[in-house]
């Protein structure tokens, strides 16, 4: 796709749809994007079901766009919907996954730098646990995993490969497809944290060769919170075991026997927010319609301007990695804290975020970074949002 094809992207339509941007000028998209009508209307109006009819009824009366939600969440990652549990957030669906991977003593688990802080805290447990095994793989030159390295340790033997696609803490896109025909190559079990790269890039797990991949609703896909999703590829359902079951995910069948029940739904739970389902479920077909790689392809060149303008400012620093970047770019202000600079922008409808060095240790604090200042764009951005936040930061110095 080029850039001709961004010539006719329907900004005005998407500005319209979208009601927050008559507030703030969003750039937390990373943090919380700001969702559209349709996303909007979608659980409220669900909301307003339960309130007139009964929470159990509204829930029957929309269970045929209940069961959609599964074949949109697969269609977006080129799953089959029963490869996909609607979950409460991308840390549930993660843990879900890892945390029911049936570790043996001594086990080695590869992560990559990048990796987000739940992720390591939840392997860090597990590691007391089960006594795994937890390697670091290096960064290349790039700051992205170091595939060579990678390789090395898979050939030494490891249980599980943990990638996350997008950090947190920047404009890094981890080579996911990479990792992927390594962990194939050496049947190794790869789970991927795609929480920020949904609905920023395009994704097909069977292109990635993922056996997992963690997803929430609310950053790039727009939609609202408390609502996530897990893939478990269908091979790689005998591998892993729900740590929790209930009667959602399993049958009574004798008083002192149970069956877990077929599909990815092992993975939930009974009593879900049904708003929030259907709202992903929207959120998905909204992104779809506007076609990801065109979408993704419009914030990325967001980024781009926006990286390139900071970096003229005075003692701003910028420190996104990766031969590849997407939507998040990360900076500092010389003298100045991160949550100070965020704060003062939020002064001026300007929304960021910051993530600090504990938060992500084996990225930030190795890289030496105290803080970070998170500006992330989305589709809906435009390039007057872009100026008009490049002069508030660099008013900010004077
Ligand atoms: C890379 C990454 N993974 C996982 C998460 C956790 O997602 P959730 O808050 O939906 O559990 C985040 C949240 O910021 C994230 O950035």
């Amino acid at each position: 796709m080029t850039d001709e094809a961004l010539e006719d992207f329907p900004l005005t339509e998407v500005r319209k749809d979208t009601p927050g941007v008559n507030e703030v000028i969003h750039f937390n998209n990373c943090g919380s994007a700001l969702p559209p009508t349709p996303v909007l209307e979608t659980v409220i109006s669900h909301l307003q079901r339960e309130a007139t009819i009964g929470g159990y009824e509204a829930a029957d009366e929309a269970q045929n766009r209940l069961q959609n939600v599964y074949s949109s969440a697969a269609r977006l990652i080129g799953a089959k919907p029963e490869e996909i549990a609607v979950v409460e957030n991308a840390t549930r669906a993660w843990d879900m996954a890892v945390y029911g991977y049936k570790f043996r003593v001594g086990d080695r688990v590869l992560l990559c730098r990048a990796e987000y802080v739940s992720n390591v805290i939840a392997l860090l447990h597990l590691k007391k646990r089960y006594q795994i095994e937890i390697v670091l793989i290096e960064d290349d030159e790039y700051g992205q995993i170091d595939s060579n390295h990678l390789e090395e340790e898979l050939k030494k033997g490891a249980a599980m490969v943990t990638l996350t696609h997008i950090p947190t803490s920047g404009g890094l896109i981890n080579p996911a497809k990479e990792v992927g025909t390594l962990c194939t190559a050496y049947d190794t079990f790869f789970v991927l944290d795609a929480c920020q790269s949904i609905g920023q890039v395009p994704i097909d797990v069977n292109d990635i060769g993922c056996d997992v991949l963690s997803a929430t609703s609310r950053k790039y896909l727009r939609g609202p919170r408390g609502v996530g999703f897990l893939y478990v590829k269908n091979s790689a359902l005998e591998e892993i075991e729900p740590p929790f079951l209930d009667l959602h995910a399993a049958t009574w069948t004798d008083d002192n026997e149970y069956v877990i029940n077929a599909g990815a739904k092992r993975f939930e739970n009974w009593e879900t927010n049904f708003a929030g389902k259907l709202g992903l479920g929207a959120a998905i077909d909204y992104a779809l319609d506007l076609s990801i790689e065109r979408t993704s392809l419009r914030l990325k060149k967001l980024a781009e301007t926006l990286r390139s303008k900071l970096a003229n400012i005075d003692r701003v620093s910028v420190h996104d990695q990766g031969q590849n970047k997407g939507g998040i770019t990360t900076f500092s202000f010389e003298g100045l804290e991160g949550e100070v600079v965020s704060r003062k922008l939020g002064e001026q409808k300007i929304n960021t975020s910051t993530t600090s060095s504990g938060a992500a240790r084996y990225d930030l604090d190795y890289r030496g970074i105290p803080t970070v200042v998170r500006a992330s764009t989305h589709y809906y951005n435009t390039e007057e949002e872009i100026d008009t936040f490049v002069a508030a930061v660099a008013k900010l110095g004077k």
